[in-house]
């Protein structure tokens, strides 16, 4: 991490979580004349770097959308490519996570995954489990829309068959049915690549959270560029509603 950013970082400030949609690994790869799943093993490096540097700052949750419902409908090979990098990444990473106290966890529509990957992916949150830094929550075959008509699902059933009163349901009971329960809302959400737009991630949860754009395309994203995006973070005023005097009065949140 280049000491002269870090300098620049307010320790008592920093983002609680950080949600990264990790988008250009494509476009990195087609400017190098490569194909697109070399984009994505070089992107694996970003994973790596960005988890690093949030452990290292004390950064204590970040989410990566490592693979969207709307992925599942690329080209088949791309698809087998992906899940199979990702979950060969993980396995092979699990020692660095344990030496940087990084724990596991994913989110999204596990079931729709092969049983091997599943199984991959459940014995990594497993042995991470003991670790109590950072938490790197990975979405996969996530998107915002699935979790919430889930959690509608959830919550629908439990008031039919009497659990809950229907008059009751909140933003809290909301909150605590989707994949994200227990984990708070982004802080702030990155995306890399170039395109300024949140394609159906967290929607629910970045209701407030700051939004950080750059045209940098993922492969090429690393712990300078994340420093970058918290100093930028850190330089904003966060009122949630308020005016810029009550935030005064209170202190920022
Ligand atoms: C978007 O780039 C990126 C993805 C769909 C996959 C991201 C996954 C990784 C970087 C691997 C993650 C690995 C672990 C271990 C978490 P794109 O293909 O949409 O790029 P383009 O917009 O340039 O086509």
């Amino acid at each position: 991490m280049n000491p002269e950013l870090v300098k620049q970082i307010d320790a008592t400030h920093l983002p609680v979580h950080i949600a990264i949609i990790m988008d250009g690994n494509g476009r990195w790869a087609k400017l190098r004349g490569l194909e697109r799943t070399e984009g994505h093993v070089a992107g694996v490096e970003s994973v790596r770097k960005v988890t690093e540097c949030a452990a290292r700052l004390g950064v204590k949750y970040l989410t990566l959308y490592a693979f969207s419902t709307e992925n599942w409908n690329r080209p088949r090979e791309e698809v087998d490519a992906l899940l199979h990098l990702i979950v060969m990444s993980l396995r092979k990473e699990v020692p660095h996570l344990k030496e940087n106290n990084v724990s596991l966890r994913v989110i999204g529509d596990i079931d729709r995954m092969p049983a091997h990957t599943r199984e991959c992916l459940e014995k990594s949150i497993e042995e991470t489990s003991v670790c109590d830094g950072t938490v790197l929550n990975l979405a996969l075959s996530y998107s915002s829309r699935w979790e919430i008509t889930d959690a509608c699902r959830r919550l629908a059933r439990e008031a039919a068959e009497g659990r809950i009163d229907w008059a009751s349901i909140d933003d809290e009971a909301v909150a605590s049915h989707l994949s994200t329960a227990g984990i708070p809302d982004p802080d702030l959400l990155i995306r890399t690549g170039g395109d300024e737009r949140v394609s159906n991630f967290l929607l629910w949860q970045i209701a407030y959270s700051e939004l950080y754009f750059t045209d940098i395309y993922w492969p090429g994203f690393g712990a300078d560029q994340m420093l970058r995006a918290i100093i930028d973070y850190q330089g904003r005023e966060r009122r949630f509603g308020l005016t810029s005097e009550q935030v005064s009065e209170h202190g920022q949140q």
